[in-house]
């Protein structure tokens, strides 16, 4: 009897430490939720994996990021609303998937043929350009912390896309970007705004026909599997914005926010510098499974495609905004000579 009420009186202390000491008391970690929609096999996916790595490295466990691949958590455009509602607080959508937010600047980078390599684009994101654009996102909740690259895109379809009158009809998977739709417009095709997590199905079933991405994203999704013919036409880019719900980010203790900036900073260049390879390495293994044909262009198919698509740039014009894209092809001119 007398064991028993001492064990009682022991588990009742043990209770009342645990309650001083407890879960929510100031040991907790903070907890980042970090969604994105691509493969953890990706530029994307990897550099996430490794802020994560940092960012709990540098706060000694005070923050830890839980990171949520493959469209688990949201899909393209309910992440953003999640964001801005905080219930998720960070995200790297592409810079095409702003537009239904009201903030269209973004699609600046989906113009055809702007950037003519990856050290351009660094030139332009980290200059002035690139700043401002990002201070844009300030008025709805949300800042914008990194520039993350993908690469180049890639046309693909069940047909031989070779010539801009092959595109005629074809209907084309896009993301939520006005200028993208023009861009299949000016040749033709029919696009169809999609989320990403449903292309593969899509592609599958028949609902579009084609599509456009980088050789990583093909190849994490298995699109080389249901699309007979991929052209190498690097016509475009995809790259991404890192982003966090501006009110968590603000609320932060100072010293965590730093710690937190200089892992963004690390896991950029990280990014960065092996987001080429990801993409080169990913066309290795599509031409080894031999499911898709790779079609390359001649320079005057080449030529052709880029002269079927100068119509984009008056178009885009009401969509963006003529001196915006007049200051993009500057900042690019200038980052190359
Ligand atoms: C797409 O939707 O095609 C891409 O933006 C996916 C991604 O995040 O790379």
């Amino acid at each position: 009897m007398r064991k028993l009420i001492w064990a009682a009186a022991s588990i009742a202390a043990l209770t009342g430490a645990l309650a001083l000491t407890g879960p929510a008391s100031a040991q907790s970690p903070i907890i980042i939720k970090f969604s994105h929609v691509v493969a953890t096999d990706t530029p994307k996916g990897k550099a996430a994996e490794k802020f994560k790595e940092l960012a709990e490295k540098y706060t000694g466990g005070k923050v830890k990021v839980e990171v949520y691949p493959n469209s688990t958590l949201y899909k393209d455009k309910e992440e953003l609303e999640a964001l801005q509602l905080g219930s998720v607080q960070m995200l790297a959508p592409s810079n095409s998937k702003f537009g239904p937010l009201g903030i269209r600047e973004f699609e600046v980078f989906d113009l055809p043929y702007i950037l003519p390599d990856l050290k351009t684009l660094r030139k332009v994101t980290e200059g002035p350009l690139g700043i401002k654009l990002l201070k844009l996102l300030d008025t709805k909740g949300i800042t914008g912390l990194a520039y993350w690259d993908n690469g180049f895109k890639q046309m693909s379809a069940n047909k031989k896309l070779v010539a801009p009158a092959d595109y005629q009809g074809v209907k084309f998977r896009i993301q939520s970007s006005r200028v993208l739709q023009a861009q299949f417009k000016a040749l033709g095709s029919l696009p169809q705004v999609m989320a990403f997590s449903e292309v593969y199905q899509a592609l599958q079933t028949g609902v579009v026909d084609g599509q456009e991405n980088t050789w990583s994203n093909i190849y994490t999704q298995k699109m080389h599997e249901v699309q007979k013919y991929i052209t190498e036409t690097n016509h475009g880019y995809i790259g991404y914005v890192v982003i966090v719900n501006k009110k968590f980010w603000d609320d932060l203790p100072g010293d965590i926010r730093d710690q937190l900036a200089k892992a963004m900073k690390e896991a950029t260049d990280f990014n960065n510098a092996q987001s080429q390879k990801e993409n080169d390495d990913a066309l290795a293994e599509i031409k080894k499974s031999g499911k898709s044909e790779i079609i390359k262009l001649t320079p005057e198919q080449d030529a052709a495609m880029r002269k079927a698509m100068e119509p984009v740039y008056k178009d885009a014009a009401s969509r963006v905004g003529q001196p915006l894209i007049d200051e993009f092809q500057k900042e690019a001119k200038s980052a190359t000579n």
